[in-house]
């Protein structure tokens, strides 16, 4: 017999260490945009995996790349050659316009790479004193310990102090601060094109050209944090290309893999330049599951117009949650590109979050005050539709409550 809802959450809560906050809620299947929790409920999902399943839910296609690669060989470590790294790098290149890659499994492994590579250009360079970091105030890298030297929440970072240093944090638009501190210390600057964790807020072109200015009069490296904004979410290939950017590395995760673990640092050519055998390395890294399923979404995004797709739900989408914010007085703003958007509030975002879930609708919290919604990228309007329907019956419902 299945387990219930409450047994699964009885032996959770017993034997898996308690870093997470979970909603009561345990998925079992899915398809498409939509998960089926363990009492066979339907859910619209507008979270993916936090922006993980890009292809959505159970793809068929994906799933027969799996099972096939499953079928026929997983892993082999990077000891040897196999046929699907070169297949993926190239394409990631393509896109991206950077010169190689280097695979590990997750966005925070993406992160340490470029920080690692940016202090080794340097080191390469004989420059042994350019080993601080620029990061950006409510910027997020992730959790292990240089992603996390980098993210700016205190709540994150206080207990496991002392961490990665120096590194010093400007607040997105104040180009004084920026000025200030870059200097000839600075290894390299990281921003995310858009914050994701941070509240789905997009860099100004102003700060990117700034950025851009400072790179240049230190010689600094930028590294473009796409994890969350990489692969198409954006409606462009990366949100660098959009803002003028040229990073010299860039960090992928989620959409990459479509589900399956995966993250790349891309480097430009004087960065790769940089690098010799054993300067880094990942027993998983690049390996044949995890490179055929990354083959399969690229070839997807790429050839199958899966980026034209985003592009046209996504300006879509824009147009839905703008006529929604003018209707409700507690959405101060929606910002966000493609299917990458956020709503701020004036109020605590979770409320939202359980009222919608309670109707059949995930969709997520970042920020205290932010809604965030992150489809998968083969959402189709109709189901945009549907979600933004539902969230205007949650948002009257919740001003109801707050008014009563
Ligand atoms: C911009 C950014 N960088 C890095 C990470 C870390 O990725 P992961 O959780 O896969 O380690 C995240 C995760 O949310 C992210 O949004």
């Amino acid at each position: 017999m299945k387990p219930t809802l409450d047994e699964i959450r009885a032996r959770e809560s017993r034997h898996v260490l308690q870093t997470y906050k979970r909603q009561p809620i345990a998925f079992v299947r899915g398809s498409g945009p939509r998960l089926y929790d363990v009492e066979g409920r339907e859910y619209l999902d507008l979270v993916s995996g936090i922006g993980v399943a890009s292809l959505g839910h159970a793809h068929p296609g994906l799933a027969a790349a799996i099972a096939d690669q499953a079928a026929t060989l997983l892993h082999t470590s990077n000891l040897y050659y196999h046929p699907l790294q070169g297949e993926v790098a190239a394409r990631l290149t393509q896109l991206s316009g950077l010169s190689r890659v280097f695979f590990g499994n997750s966005g925070a492994e993406a992160v340490e790479g470029c920080l690692k590579f940016a202090r080794r250009f340097w080191y390469t360079q004989g420059v042994r004193t350019r080993t601080g970091f620029v990061a950006i105030e409510r910027g997020f890298g992730g959790r292990t310990f240089g992603a996390l030297s980098v993210t700016h929440d205190e709540h994150y970072r206080a207990p496991f102090e002392p961490l990665l240093g120096p590194v010093t944090f400007v607040e997105s638009g104040d180009v004084a601060a920026l000025d200030a501190a870059m200097t000839e210390r600075t290894a390299a600057i990281i921003a995310e094109p858009i914050q994701g964790e941070g509240g789905i807020r997009p860099m100004s072109r102003e700060f990117a050209e700034a950025i851009t200015t400072a790179c240049a009069r230190t010689g600094t490296l930028l590294i473009a944090d796409e994890v969350q904004t990489g692969l198409g979410r954006t409606g462009y290939p990366f949100y660098f290309q959009a803002l003028g950017l040229q990073p010299d590395l860039v960090s992928v995760g989620k959409a990459v893999g479509s589900g399956v673990p995966m993250g790349a640092t891309l480097v430009s050519a004087r960065v790769a330049q940089a690098i010799s055998p054993g300067d880094h390395g990942s027993t998983y890294g690049g390996n044949l599951l995890a490179c055929r399923a990354a083959a399969f979404f690229l070839e997807q995004l790429m050839d199958r117009g899966l980026l034209d797709h985003v592009k046209a739900v996504g300006a879509h989408f824009e147009r839905l949650l703008r006529t929604l914010a003018l209707k409700h007085p507690v959405i101060v703003e929606a910002r966000g590109a493609g299917l990458m958007r956020g709503l701020q509030l004036a109020i605590d975002a979770m409320p939202i979050v359980d009222t919608a879930r309670d109707r059949g609708l995930l969709v997520n919290r970042t920020d205290e005050k932010v809604v965030r919604l992150l489809p998968p990228l083969t959402i189709e309007a109709a189901d945009l539709d549907r979600a933004v329907d539902i969230l205007d019956g949650v948002f009257a419902a919740v001003e109801a409550e707050v008014h009563a």
